[in-house]
């Protein structure tokens, strides 16, 4: 297995264009089993969960072609026998959000069998609020040996409020919405940025879309969406991760494309921390320069501090001065990297949903490995400031959401590369 070293101590100075959003370009994947004909996505990210999705759509029977540019195209004609209404554990347990294809499948086929994904490595994360919402619809939920089976033949306009503003969970009922027949509010919605993406793209294909962005969503059903082209937003927590690096390595990094209004709760926390951050044309420009001032976060849904940027700050947190609570509110088990900090000198103390991080540490290189996704960029971002060699195990769950994440950060000046292991 591959694994990525670094050797601590570079600033990163110069400029890092940032990739599309592995949580939008999700969503996108699977909206695209919506319409007849061929969708075309711009901006893909080369990441092994759209590799995933990808791979998903084409077991479900359609034609998905190319990498940057992505062509996708539904199972009409002749192809049309290749139909497949199911998503097997196989693919869903790497991938827990190719749970996504269900509502667009009942909304546009009238069934679909996924398996249910189960616990993950950051918590229990069920899927209770995307069923009930396909209930509201008029949909019958089963369960059958792992996998839920849900049926409708035309799913019926609904008020759905949910318990929880669930992201997926959101952008699922969005799907299926689009194509029932009259009018579904969905109250308590999630409001990521990457939910307004979604609803954009669906509005193009023809849906009626109103309040994505807001708590409250309304969609018009309608009878048929049509094919698109579009080009996927950046995404912010890649761009909100080199912004924790070049902050603790005193650099000056452009992040190329980066929307500043997609990180406002990052940003008034990087700049709590004492770090410059200014919007710019070409994108959103990060300074660190004297010492980092401790900062207590407490992870919220959007516009909230994202669950997703937690470890980083984590790791910012280790170098400030002070002490800095941080509360994760969103995932019971959200701090693998809490252990392999403290191999690496960190100095932190988890009681429940909070750690207690004593800032001012040195930190020092060491062999580490985490098993989720930010739990590991976090580990290189440390491996930026330790003393001596970090090497970063595991690094398929890097793979699975940062392009090129060793390639960027050598071109602004850390010293670090992937080791290729047989
Ligand atoms: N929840 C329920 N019931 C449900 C759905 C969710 O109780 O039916 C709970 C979860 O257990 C969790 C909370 O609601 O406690 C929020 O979970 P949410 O459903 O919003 O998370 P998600 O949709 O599964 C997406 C991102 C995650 C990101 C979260 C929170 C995608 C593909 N994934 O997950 O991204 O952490 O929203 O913002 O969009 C990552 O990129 O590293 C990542 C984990």
């Amino acid at each position: 297995m591959d694994k990525i070293v670094v050797e601590g101590g570079n600033r990163l100075v110069g400029k890092i264009p940032i990739s599309g959003a592995k949580n939008a370009a999700l969503p996108l994947l699977a909206a695209a089993l919506l319409p007849t004909g061929t969708s075309t996505y711009k901006n893909v990210p080369q990441l092994a969960d759209v590799r995933t999705m990808a791979k998903l759509l084409r077991m479900l029977g359609w034609e998905v072609e190319g990498t940057k540019t992505l062509a996708i195209t539904a199972p009409e004609g002749k192809n049309r026998k290749k139909l497949k209404l199911e998503a097997p554990y196989d693919l869903v347990k790497t991938m827990r959000a190719s749970v996504l294809v269900l509502g667009p499948l009942v909304a546009r086929y009238g069934r679909a069998r996924v398996s249910l994904p189960g616990g993950c490595a950051i918590g229990a994360r069920p899927i209770d609020q995307h069923l009930k919402g396909l209930q509201a619809m008029g949909a019958k939920v089963t369960l059958d040996h792992g996998y839920v089976e849900v049926e409708c033949k035309r799913l019926k306009g609904a008020t759905i409020m949910l318990d929880v503003p669930t992201v997926t969970g959101c952008e699922n009922l969005l799907m299926a919405a689009a194509l029932a027949k009259g009018r579904t509010v969905i109250e308590n919605a999630a409001r990521e940025p990457e939910v307004e993406e979604l609803a954009l793209v669906l509005n193009k294909m023809g849906a009626k879309i109103q309040g994505a962005g807001t708590a409250v969503i309304t969609i018009e059903g309608v009878d048929e969406l049509s094919p698109i082209e579009h080009s996927i937003i950046p995404d912010r927590i890649e761009a909100g991760t080199f912004a924790v690096a070049a902050a603790m390595t005193r650099g000056d990094v452009l992040l190329e494309g980066a929307r500043a209004e997609h990180l406002d709760a990052v940003i008034a926390k990087l700049r709590a921390a004492g770090v410059t951050v200014a919007a710019e044309a070409g994108g959103v420009r990060v300074r660190g320069g004297g010492d980092i001032n401790a900062v207590d976060i407490v992870t919220q849904p959007h516009p909230g501090f994202p669950t997703d940027m937690q470890a980083q700050f984590m790791v910012l947190a280790c170098t400030a001065r002070g002490q800095s609570v941080i509360k994760e509110m969103i995932f019971e088990n959200r701090y693998m990297h809490v252990p392999e900090l403290g191999r690496m000198g960190a100095d932190i103390q988890i009681s429940g949903r909070v750690a207690v991080v004593r800032g001012g540490s040195t930190l020092t290189g060491a062999s580490v490995m985490a098993t989720d996704l930010r739990a590991s960029a976090s580990l290189v971002i440390a491996g930026l400031v330790a003393t001596g060699k970090t090497e970063v195990l595991r690094v398929y769950h890097l793979d699975r959401g940062y392009e090129a994440i060793e390639k960027k950060l050598k071109a602004v000046g850390a010293k670090i590369k992937r080791v290729k292991e047989t």
